[in-house]
């Protein structure tokens, strides 16, 4: 009932939203990974979803419910993450991006597929690692892509970081945020577009997942002018 209360703003829009962190394997029984809830990824995809869009959540392994409405895509490394956006992209074209996840920006180099002994003779062990791919950056480099935005939590100038990842992911908006909201319930952002900034919160993460669509919104129809 709640449900019809909400303006479909995005009704008839498709909207694909990576959410929570990525694991990256080391071996049978360890890796590496990210620390992210997926509680704001999840808000998105609830809020994108309550205000009629079609969502397509791509999630790395978190403890969250799946929203109503939302068709949900288990993943775990950024690898499986990438092309599993990639695959999304070519099938369903949506109209709008969010990238949310914490997508870990190295993965172990080499994978043991036995469990990687302790060595006795050695009180330090180096591991080797490789870069990820940067799936928003690609997603943003595409020659026909959707409306594109991205996350930055900095723990410093928080503005100048995001207007640069802006720049270099060929985003449409970055929603900056302090580092510390990671676990957090509540969030305070900088919404930054290339001609805009506006502060949001500070509030829960729903509410910033709500401005977020009414941004979003705003941000389709200059689009189509
Ligand atoms: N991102 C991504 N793929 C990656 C790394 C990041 O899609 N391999 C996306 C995140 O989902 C987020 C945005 O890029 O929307 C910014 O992520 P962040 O980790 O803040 O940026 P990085 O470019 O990885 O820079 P750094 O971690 O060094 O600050
Ligand atoms: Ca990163």
């Amino acid at each position: 009932i709640i449900r019809s209360f909400y303006p479909k703003l995005l009704s008839g829009k498709k909207v694909l939203i990576t959410a929570g962190p990525t694991f990256e394997a080391l071996d049978p029984v360890r890796g590496i990974t990210n620390s992210s809830s997926g509680k704001q990824g999840y808000s998105i995809a609830s809020a994108c979803s309550r205000y009629g869009a079609e969502v397509l959540l791509v999630s790395g392994p978190v403890h969250q419910q799946t929203p109503a409405g939302a068709v949900r895509f288990n993943v775990t490394s950024a690898e499986e993450m990438k092309n599993c956006v990639i695959q999304l992209l070519e099938e369903e074209k949506p109209d709008v991006f969010i990238s949310v996840a914490a997508v870990a920006d190295y993965r172990p180099a080499h994978f043991s597929d036995k469990k990687i002994k302790k060595e006795n003779s050695s009180d330090s062990y180096s591991l080797e690692l490789t870069k990820n791919p940067d799936i928003l950056s690609l997603v943003g480099h595409l020659e026909s892509k959707p409306l594109c935005i991205g996350f930055a939590a900095e723990t410093n100038d928080v503005i100048d970081n995001g207007r640069l990842k802006l720049q270099r992911k060929g985003a449409d908006l970055i929603v900056a945020n302090p580092a510390n909201a990671i676990n957090s319930d509540s969030n305070d952002a900088v919404f930054i577009t290339k001609d805009s900034l506006k502060t949001v919160g500070p509030g829960s993460k729903e509410a910033l997942a709500d401005t977020l669509v009414l941004e979003i919104n705003r941000l389709l129809k200059d689009r189509n002018c």
